[in-house]
C-alpha cells in the first residue's frame, strides 16, 4: 500500500460563541476520518483554528470591557477544551489572529493585485456617527419596507421574510449606538469574481469531480448558463475600526473576515509545519502530490466552492481535492432550540452525560457523506448506544473475559486461527470502504452485524453453562477464545468512532503498548488481562436533566432580567372594533409545508380554509420550524390581507406567529375542534 499524504480541515469556528451539539456533526465526523487514515498508516494531518475577526467580535469585547486579543484567547481555550472532551484531536489548533496567517493572506492579497483581480471602487453604505463606524447590515436595524414589522434587520425582515438592502429600511438606527445612520462613501477593494478568467475556471472546477453531486448542480446554478456573468465581484474590505488584518498599501482597510478565514487552514497549517518541519509547499503549491480536504456544513459552500478555489488558482496555490458538505442538526426532528431546551452545547452535554464517545457513535450511524440532514433523536440515541455499543459490543467481552482469566490464565486458544484471520481482514476491507467514503452508517451497520454474529455463536455455546462442567473446558477455552477475537475485530474496526474506549481495549485487555492500527486485523491476539469494566449504559435521566438545564424558558430569571421585565415591544395605538373587524382571521389547515428553493428565511404554506382551492402563503418561519412539523397542523391566518407578489411567487395571506425581544417564532394554534375556515374574532 502507498502511503498517502492527507491535509483535512474543518470549518473554522467563530470565536464569538460557545461550541454546541450542531457544530459537533463536523468535528466528529472529520476527526472520525481522520483517525480512520491514519490508522491505515497514511501520513494524514487535520488542522483547524478559530475565526477571530470582524465587527461582532470587536464589538462584543467591548461590551466586555476586554481587548479583542483577550476575548479571542479565552474563546480559544474554551473551544480547545470542548474539542478534547469529544477526543476531536487536531494536528494544530491555531486562530485566524495568527502571524503565520496574516502572512498567507497577504502573500495571496499581493499576487492577486499583481495579477489585476483586485480593483477598488468607491460605494455608499450607513455609518453610525456616535460610534464612528461603518455599520454591516447585520448591525442596522429599523422598519420592514414591506410588512412594516418594527426592529428588523438590514438584510431582511424575520416576521414577512422580505429581503431587501439597508437602505429600504424605515427609520434605520444603528444596533450599536441606536443613533440613526448617515449614509457615506468609502473606497472598498473588490476580488474580481466577474473576470473572465474566474469564471471560466470555477465552471471547469465545480464540474471537475471535487463536489459532491448536489452541491456540483447548486454551483452550477450560481453560475449561471454558459456565457452567462452571473458572479458578482466580491467586496473583500471593511473600513476601520474592524478587527482583523490590515490590507497592505491601504491605511485604514481592513480584509474581511471571509477573506482572512479560509487562508487559516494555510496559516494553521504553517504552524504545524513550523513544530514537525513538514514543508508547506509540498501540501499547498500546484505541483503538490498531496490529498486535501475541506469539510464544511453546506451553509458555506459558497465560500468554499467559488471564493476559495478562484483565490487559490489564481494567487499561485493547488486548489482542493475535495470538499465534503455535510447537513444541519436537527434535535427530535427539529431546529435545535433555547425554548425547547435542544440548544445544547458542548460543555452542557459533557457536563450531564459525561462520555462524549457515545455522541461520536451516535452521529457516526447517521452520518452517510451526503448533505442530508442529521437528526438527533434523543430517545432513540438512549436506545442505540444502550443496544449497540453496550448490549452488542461490551457484552461480549464482560461476559467471555473472565472465564479466560478464571480457567486459562488469560490465554487464548484457536482450533484454526487461519480462516478468523481470513475473514476479519475481508470485513475489514467492507468496513474501510464505507470508512474512506464517509459512509460511517454502513461501516457501523456491518460492525454491528459481526457483533450480531459473534453474540449467536456466544448465545449457542453458552459458555455460562460450559463453565460449571469440568468435562467442558476444551469448548469454554474455544468459545471465549472466539469471542475475545471478535471483540478485538470490533475494537479495531470501531476505533476511529470510539478512540478513548478502544485505546483502553488495546492496552488494559490486549496489553499493546499502543493503540490499535488496522494492520492488527491481521494478528490473532494470545492472551488477555483481567478485564476491567469499560462502559455503562446511558441513564435516560441525564438526557432528561440536561434537556431541562437548557430549557430557555424554565431557567429562573436572574436579576438583570427581572428588572428588565417590562421589555415587550410597546403597545399598538387603540383602534376601534370596527377597526378590527376589518381584519378577517380564520382558522387554516397546513396541508403542506416546504423549503422554498433559495429563500433564507421562508417556508411555503398550502392552507386550507374552507375555500374551494388553498391558498398559498410564504411564511418567514424557517428559522424556527421544520416543514415536516408543521404539516396537517391548524394555525390561523389573516385571509383578506392584499395578495402580495413575491420573489419566490404570489402569497395569498399571512400566518400569525408571535415573537418578543428573546429568540424564537411561536406559530398559533387554535384550540382542538376548531374546524378549517372558522372566522376567528
Ligand atoms: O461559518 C462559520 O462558522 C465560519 N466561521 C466558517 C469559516 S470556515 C473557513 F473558511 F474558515
Ligand atoms: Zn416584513
Amino acid at each position: 500500500m502507498t502511503t498517502r499524504k492527507i491535509l483535512v480541515t474543518s470549518a473554522l469556528p467563530y470565536a464569538n460563541g460557545s461550541i454546541h451539539l450542531g457544530h459537533l456533526v463536523e468535528y466528529i465526523q472529520t476527526d472520525i476520518w481522520v483517525r480512520f487514515q491514519k490508522m491505515r498508516g497514511h501520513e494524514c494531518h487535520y488542522v483547524c483554528a478559530d475565526d477571530t475577526h470582524g465587527t461582532p467580535i470587536m464589538l462584543r469585547a467591548e461590551k466586555e470591557g476586554v481587548t479583542p486579543e483577550q476575548l479571542i484567547a479565552r474563546v480559544w481555550q474554551e473551544h480547545f477544551d470542548d474539542f478534547s472532551a469529544f477526543h476531536i484531536e487536531f494536528d494544530n489548533y491555531g486562530s485566524t489572529n495568527s502571524i503565520e496567517n496574516k502572512e498567507c493572506a497577504q502573500d495571496i492579497y499581493r499576487t492577486l493585485k499583481a495579477n489585476g483581480l483586485i480593483e477598488v471602487r468607491s460605494i455608499e453604505q450607513f455609518y453610525d456617527p456616535v460610534k464612528n463606524m461603518f455599520l454591516p447590515d447585520r448591525f442596522i436595524k429599523g422598519e420592514c419596507p414591506k410588512c412594516h414589522a418594527k426592529d428588523q434587520y438590514g438584510d431582511n425582515c424575520e416576521v414577512c421574510g422580505a429581503a431587501y438592502a439597508p437602505t429600504d429600511l424605515i427609520e434605520p438606527f444603528s444596533a450599536v449606538s441606536g443613533a440613526a445612520p448617515e449614509l457615506r462613501n468609502s473606497d472598498h477593494y473588490f476580488f474580481k469574481l466577474s473576470a473572465d478568467s474566474c469564471q471560466q475556471f470555477l465552471r471547469q472546477w465545480t464540474r471537475g469531480g471535487s463536489l459532491q453531486p448536489e452541491a456540483a448542480n447548486k454551483m452550477q446554478e450560481w453560475l449561471g448558463a454558459e456565457g452567462e456573468n452571473k458572479l458578482s465581484d466580491w467586496d473583500i474590505s471593511r473600513d476601520a475600526p474592524y478587527f482583523g488584518f490590515e490590507i497592505p498599501d491601504a491605511p485604514g482597510k481592513y480584509f474581511y473576515v471571509w477573506l482572512d478565514a479560509p487562508v487559516g487552514y494555510m496559516g494553521s497549517f504553517k504552524q504545524l509545519c513550523k513544530a514537525k518541519g513538514l514543508n508547506f509547499d509540498d501540501y499547498w503549491k500546484p505541483d503538490s502530490d498531496a490529498e486535501l480536504y475541506h469539510f464544511i456544513g453546506k451553509d458555506i459552500l459558497y465560500f468554499h466552492a467559488l471564493f476559495w478555489p478562484a483565490m487559490l488558482q489564481h494567487a499561485g496555490f493547488r486548489t482542493p481535492t475535495k470538499l465534503f458538505a455535510h447537513g444541519f442538526l436537527t434535535v427530535n426532528g427539529e431546529k435545535m432550540s433555547k425554548s425547547r431546551g435542544t440548544f445544547i452545547t458542548a460543555r452542557s452535554y459533557v457536563d450531564h452525560i459525561k462520555n462524549t464517545e457515545y455522541l461520536r457513535y451516535y452521529y457516526a450511524a447517521k452520518l452517510n457523506g451526503t448533505m442530508e440532514d442529521l437528526d438527533l433523536n434523543l430517545e432513540d440515541f438512549v436506545a442505540k448506544v444502550n443496544s449497540d455499543l453496550i448490549g452488542k459490543y461490551i457484552n461480549i467481552a464482560s461476559r467471555c473475559a473472565g472465564f479466560l482469566t478464571k480457567f486459562f490464565d488469560g490465554k487464548l486458544a484457536f482450533a484454526d486461527g487461519k480462516p478468523l484471520l481470513d475473514s476479519a481482514i475481508a470485513n475489514g476491507q467492507v468496513v474501510s470502504d464505507s470508512f474512506e467514503n464517509r459512509d460511517f452508517a454502513r461501516a457501523l451497520r456491518d460492525i454491528m452485524a459481526l457483533a450480531d454474529r459473534i453474540n449467536g455463536d456466544i448465545a449457542a455455546a453458552a459458555p455460562w453453562t460450559l463453565a460449571k462442567d469440568e468435562t467442558q473446558r476444551e469448548a469454554l477455552h474455544d468459545i471465549c477464545s472466539r469471542a475475545l477475537h471478535g471483540f478485538y475485530v470490533l475494537s479495531i474496526l470501531l476505533s476511529p468512532v470510539l478512540p478513548a474506549l478502544t485505546s483502553r481495549v488495546a492496552r488494559e485487555l490486549f496489553g499493546l503498548d499502543r493503540d490499535f492500527s488496522w494492520a492488527d486485523l491481521a494478528v490473532l491476539p494470545t492472551r488477555i488481562n483481567a478485564y476491567q469494566h469499560l462502559a455503562t449504559r446511558l441513564d435516560p435521566k441525564l438526557i432528561e436533566a440536561m434537556v431541562a438545564a437548557n430549557q430557555e424558558s424554565l431557567k429562573p430569571m436572574t436579576e438583570t432580567q427581572t428588572a428588565a421585565k417590562p421589555a415587550i415591544v410597546p403597545i399598538a395605538e387603540t383602534i376601534s372594533i370596527d377597526d378590527f373587524m376589518k381584519v378577517d382571521l380564520r382558522v387554516a389547515h397546513i396541508v403542506n409545508a416546504e423549503h422554498v428553493e433559495g429563500a433564507e428565511k421562508l417556508l411555503k404554506l398550502t392552507l386550507d380554509i374552507g375555500e374551494a382551492q388553498p391558498r398559498t402563503v410564504f411564511a418567514g418561519i424557517k428559522s424556527a420550524y421544520d416543514p415536516e412539523k408543521l404539516k396537517g397542523r391548524m394555525t390561523v391566518m389573516v385571509a383578506n390581507l392584499a395578495p402580495r407578489k413575491m420573489k419566490f411567487g404570489m402569497s395569498e395571506g399571512m400566518v400569525l406567529a408571535a415573537s418578543g425581544e428573546t429568540p424564537g417564532l411561536f406559530v398559533l394554534s387554535p384550540d382542538e375542534g376548531a374546524q378549517p375556515g372558522m372566522r376567528i374574532k
